[in-house]
């Protein structure tokens, strides 16, 4: 595993950090002895996590955090940063859905829903976090998105689609809008990834299938995703702002 030893020490706060993608992630910095501030609503896994990284010797924070309510975002960063002195780095990991849906067959309630999950979401958790990454040498935004934001190639939300899409063209006027103050806005747009609340979306045929049309022949592991977040957090990355980068193992190119 790369080594980014200018991570040691930094303070990266993740949402939906009890479990997938956001939890492997919370571990991978840890592991290159990051401060890490686990938000979610998974008092337990988030519990678990952060017990995990202190066995290993690293400091973590587990802060109960609604994303989708603007008071509970506000008050999770402020722990993070009252724990640790500051905040440098947020990924966004809390989101998803969980039904493959048509439009036709959604209901109001369930687009909202998705859009406050996915994407209201993210503007409420970068909103809070703006004045704290203001104040650090290297401060980073990191937005976990989805392919489905990006195209559609299999069963997917639409709902869950749209708001991955407002997530990239968020996470592009953050760059635009942060640059200035030396604030980096990316984001990552994962393929499907075996994490527990997909494999109870999808059957055993349906990711054959969707793994058998990557050139990779695999579907990706949380693992993919969080080397890319470490490397887009870490100094090496300093000049990329603004991107989307697609982890999918070629599936789709563009
Ligand atoms: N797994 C995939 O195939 C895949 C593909 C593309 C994109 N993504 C994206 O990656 C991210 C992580 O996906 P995953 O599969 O690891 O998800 P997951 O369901 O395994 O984990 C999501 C975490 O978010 C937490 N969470 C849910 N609602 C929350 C809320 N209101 N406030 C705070 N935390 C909340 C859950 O408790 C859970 O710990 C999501 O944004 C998802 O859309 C996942």
């Amino acid at each position: 595993m790369p080594s980014y030893p200018e991570l040691s020490g930094r303070v990266v706060a993740v949402t939906g950090a009890a479990q997938g993608i956001g939890a492997v992630t919370a571990r991978m910095f840890a592991g290159q002895h990051a401060h890490v501030a686990l938000l979610d609503i998974d008092e337990a896994g988030m519990k678990q996590g952060a017990d995990e990284i202190r066995t290993a010797g690293g400091r973590a924070l587990a802060v109960r955090c609604d994303v989708t309510d603007e008071q509970s975002v506000a008050q999770a960063i402020a722990a993070t940063v009252g724990e640790f002195g500051g905040l440098d780095v947020l990924v966004t990991s809390a989101g998803g859905y969980t039904r493959l849906a048509t439009v036709e067959d959604m209901s109001v309630e369930e687009w909202d829903r998705t859009m406050t999950l996915n994407l209201r979401s993210v503007f409420l958790t970068c909103r809070a976090a703006i004045p704290h990454l203001k104040r650090s040498r290297a401060g980073r935004i990191i937005n976990v998105a989805s392919i489905s934001g990006r195209t559609v190639f299999t069963a997917s939300s639409p709902a869950y689609g749209a708001s991955k899409a407002g997530v990239i063209q968020l996470t592009r006027f953050l760059a635009y809008q942060l640059g200035a103050d030396n604030i980096t806005a990316n984001a990552i747009a994962p393929i499907t990834t075996l994490t527990p609340r997909v494999v109870a979306l999808r059957t055993e045929e349906d990711i054959e299938r969707i793994a058998s049309q990557v050139p990779l022949k695999r579907l990706a592991t949380p693992e993919d995703h969080a080397q890319a977040m470490l490397y887009l957090a870490s100094d090496a990355a300093a000049y990329i702002n603004g991107v989307v980068l697609d982890i999918n193992g070629g599936r789709v190119m563009m």
